[in-house]
């Protein structure tokens, strides 16, 4: 049923191409830039460089309130993309107030609060960044290294305005922070850092209630997992109550199911990410601790003649 769903989506026409513009008399192609970033994810010379920086923000970052806030729990999604909106706006007005007569001192101040607001954008993107995979540290690094030699360039262009100059420098700022943009797009969307790796699972599982078999051959208290049309659960029963969840981890798609169960006997049982630790409540699915920040797919449950079935709602 998730086969014929998925292949009733395909087969929908693209709304913005008629048919007589369909033919691909001009194909595009990525520049040779992005295949170089895409050799830095498998870059081992720059693994030393990710142990040092692991070691280093691992320590400063300990306390876990800090990092479910930087990370975004309460805002439902990472806060770094948030915070980088300040000093690359303060950095782009000032290199447009640059061009007009006049207006150096304003252009002044805006470098300097570019300068300033960086500070959060570095710090959540660190957070997020310790929670990755090897190949998105590695191109992580790369990006946090040029916008560090952006930061360098601004702040010395703050200074240098005071003297009457200053403007190359911000340009130059620029340039590399566009650089470290690109980067940042790379490992957001390409590599998918900071996505919801369970967006899809309502647009695969199929609508309405499914059979998951019988409600006495559930183990008792354990993580379970279980398949319904091709798409992996994780099952937790607690007497006649069963919690469903989709099995795979929004924060970087790990099997939830191989990792733990907190508080079992509690209001509130969790289960623990085995990769990175992110904590979901069972009953809702919602996020505890980061570094995850979007929720679990919660299933509905019923028992209809000692067969469990689940509902996922706004599926199909
Ligand atoms: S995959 Fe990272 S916390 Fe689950």
């Amino acid at each position: 049923m998730a086969e014929e769903g998925r292949r009733r989506r395909l087969s929908r026409p693209d709304p913005l191409t008629r048919p007589e513009e369909a033919s691909p008399l001009v194909d595009m192609h990525e520049l040779a830039i992005v295949h170089q970033i895409t050799r830095l994810e498998s870059a081992e010379q720059l693994d030393p460089v990710v142990k040092k920086a692991e070691t280093l923000f691992g320590a400063i970052l300990k306390p876990r309130w800090l990092r479910d806030l930087l990370h975004g729990v309460p805002l439902g999604h990472p806060l770094h993309p948030v915070a980088v909106q300040v000093p690359v706006g303060a950095w782009v007005s000032a290199a447009f107030l640059d061009l007009v007569p006049g207006a150096s001192k304003a252009s002044r101040v805006l470098v300097g609060i570019g300068v300033l607001s960086a500070l959060p954008a570095i710090v959540t993107g660190w957070t997020d960044w310790l929670y990755l995979h090897d190949q998105q540290k590695r191109v992580g690094v790369v990006h946090a290294a040029t916008n560090s030699i952006a930061l360098g360039l601004y702040t010395l262009s703050f200074i240098q305005r005071g003297r009457g100059g200053g403007k190359v420098l911000a340009f130059a700022g620029l340039g590399v922070a566009s650089a470290g943009a690109f980067l940042g797009g790379h490992l957001a969307y390409r590599q998918a850092a900071g996505a919801n790796h369970t967006e899809d699972v309502p647009h695969l599982f199929p609508a309405g209630w499914h059979p998951l078999g019988s409600l006495t051959d559930l183990p008792e208290g354990e993580l379970h997992r279980a398949e319904v049309a091709g798409q992996p659960l994780l099952v937790v029963r607690r007497g006649d109550t069963v919690h469903v969840l989709s099995n795979t981890c929004s924060h970087l798609s790990a099997p939830l199911d191989e990792g733990t169960l907190i508080g079992a006997h509690t209001d509130n049982p969790c289960v623990e990410c085995p990769w990175h630790q992110s904590t979901f409540a069972l009953k809702t699915g919602d996020v505890v601790h980061g570094p995850a920040t979007s929720p679990q797919p919660r299933f509905e449950t019923r028992t209809v003649n000692g067969i469990l079935q689940v509902m996922l709602p706004g599926a199909g």
